[in-house]
């Protein structure tokens, strides 16, 4: 189904009024790319983090996880190539001193031509552009922008610097006297906490290859031209697994992993087949021999969402020849020695989010059986991810209702994550929770109190029927194990 007009623009007004996510340091009018989870963002993605982390670490009992610290040795990032290659091709209009990552200006320029059907010369465009980056010739990129006569948005001019490489690690200053203080850098990827890491888990797990180390965590990259609300963001997590496995069997691996996690995200995400798609590279990294996106269909269209990567074992290698210390895994099996090959699957919890919120939301209208119009906005999440499961709303303040209601939340509450309320009328009261993504709403009345059943709404269709309390908390925790 296609995104209805303005959803991205509504989606992002919903998070803020919901408590999904707020722009960082809003009273001081914000920081740009950077965001904050309000109370139900948090746990809507920590639900999503924990499903990644046990279809991960639960479900395969050769996949482990691990928490390695943001800080790591300087010399990490020279080996691993960060230091020297990890930058993106920059431009600045001399005017407004706007900077521009070269690759969306031409981008959007291409788009303005296809809004005025001249959709041709956009690919060639396009088309040019990849060969230009492909070939790292920044001289060629600028005459692509020069030649085009592409302008800046703000000056309106073409008065262009020449197109530079910039590095995307942020970097600080570790220890308190200047002179001693060595520059470190916050993580670009949670990846190489993990290579830094295989023989100490290897080891200690005494685990044999074919294995899997998984982490989440945050990870940092000063994008100079951040936008589109939590895509593309400085400060973002990552939930990546590297699986090491014997050289020459990668390719069978870099398979496995690219369908599994496809349909990861149909089965437990509920993403629909037609909005993922691959994108297989075709200029590939210096150390992959494959690399494929899933691109999820957002709506501002098809954007990468993971990365499955097939690393070779040019990372274990550089950290053997960089630290001089042996990366290798003795196997068995062949009786030989040697530096295990890499597959990796990364994806950025927060686009995540992004998808699953933008799947989710909906705007409904439709008229009553009285003739009158009536809509609501819902979140139409997946009820293991939802952020509450379960809402216990007593249908008045007295008569000994709030009680009972309290006594179902307590029995509730230690299996999953309950919301109570009282005030508003019913109809407001599950309204509200629609636009929170709550599966189900549980109503408490007088006729509870006679023969012990209460009303539970479903979210989706919106229906309504009577059940027995005591059977509540088997309902819903029925419908949110996956
Ligand atoms: N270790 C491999 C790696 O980091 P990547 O393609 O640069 O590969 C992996 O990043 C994933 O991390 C992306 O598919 C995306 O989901 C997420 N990601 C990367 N940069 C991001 C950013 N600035 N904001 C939010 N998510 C980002």
């Amino acid at each position: 189904m296609p995104y209805a007009p303005h959803t991205f623009q509504n989606l992002i007004g919903h998070a803020a009024a919901y408590g999904f996510i707020f722009q960082s340091s809003d009273i001081y009018d914000g920081l740009a790319a950077v965001y904050d989870y309000g109370q139900n963002g948090a746990q809507l993605k920590k639900n999503i983090r924990d499903a990644w982390w046990k279809s991960m670490t639960q479900l395969n009992d050769n996949i482990v996880g691990i928490d390695a610290a943001i800080f790591m040795h300087p010399t990490t990032w020279k080996a691993s190539g960060h230091v020297d290659s990890f930058s993106d091709p920059m431009i600045d209009n001399k005017d407004s001193n706007k900077r521009y990552r070269v690759d969306h200006l031409i981008e959007a320029h291409a788009e303005k031509l296809q809004a005025e059907g001249k959709a041709d010369l956009a690919a060639s465009i396009l088309a040019e552009m990849e060969k230009l980056l492909a070939a790292d010739d920044l001289n060629g990129i600028k005459t692509l922008i020069v030649d085009n006569k592409m302008v800046c948005g703000t000056s309106g001019t073409a008065n262009w610097t020449d197109v530079r490489q910039f590095n995307l690690m942020f970097s600080t200053e570790l220890g308190s006297v200047a002179e001693e203080a060595s520059t470190i850098y916050l993580r670009p990827e949670t990846a190489q906490g993990i290579f830094v890491n295989f023989l100490n888990v290897q080891k200690s797990g005494r685990l044999k290859i074919p294995f899997g180390i998984a982490q989440t965590g945050k990870a940092f990259r000063n994008e100079i031209v951040a936008r589109q609300f939590i895509f593309r963001m400085r400060e973002f997590e990552q939930m990546e697994m590297q699986f090491f496995v014997r050289p020459g069997t990668q390719k069978e691996w870099y398979q496995h992993w690219k369908a599994q996690r496809r349909q990861w995200h149909i089965d437990v995400m509920g993403f629909p087949e037609d909005r993922l798609k691959f994108h297989d590279h075709v200029k590939l990294a210096h150390y992959a021999d494959a690399a494929v996106d899933i691109e999820f269909e957002f709506p501002f269209g098809f954007k990468e969402l993971e990365g499955i990567h097939s690393r070779t074992d040019y990372d274990l290698g550089r950290h053997q020849e960089f630290s001089k210390k042996k990366q290798q895994y003795f196997d068995t099996e062949i009786n030989q020695n040697y530096v295990p090959f890499v597959v990796e699957t990364s994806v950025g919890l927060d686009r995540l989010v992004l998808a699953t919120l933008s799947h989710a939301y909906a705007e409904e209208s439709w008229t009553k059986e009285d003739g009158s119009p009536d809509s609501r906005v819902v979140l139409r999440l997946p009820a293991n991810l939802a952020p509450i499961k379960l809402a216990v709303l007593p249908l008045t303040k007295k008569d000994g209702l709030p009680e009972l209601a309290r006594q179902l939340m307590d029995s509730c509450k230690t299996a999953f994550h309950c919301f109570y309320e009282e005030k508003d009328t019913i109809g407001k009261r599950y309204r509200r929770m629609d636009a929170l993504g709550t599966p189900f709403c549980v109503t408490i009345d007088h006729q509870t109190k006679e023969d012990g059943t209460v009303t539970i709404r479903y979210r989706d269709t919106m229906t309504q029927q009577r059940m027995a309390l005591t059977d509540v908390k088997a309902a819903v925790l029925a419908a949110i194990t996956v």
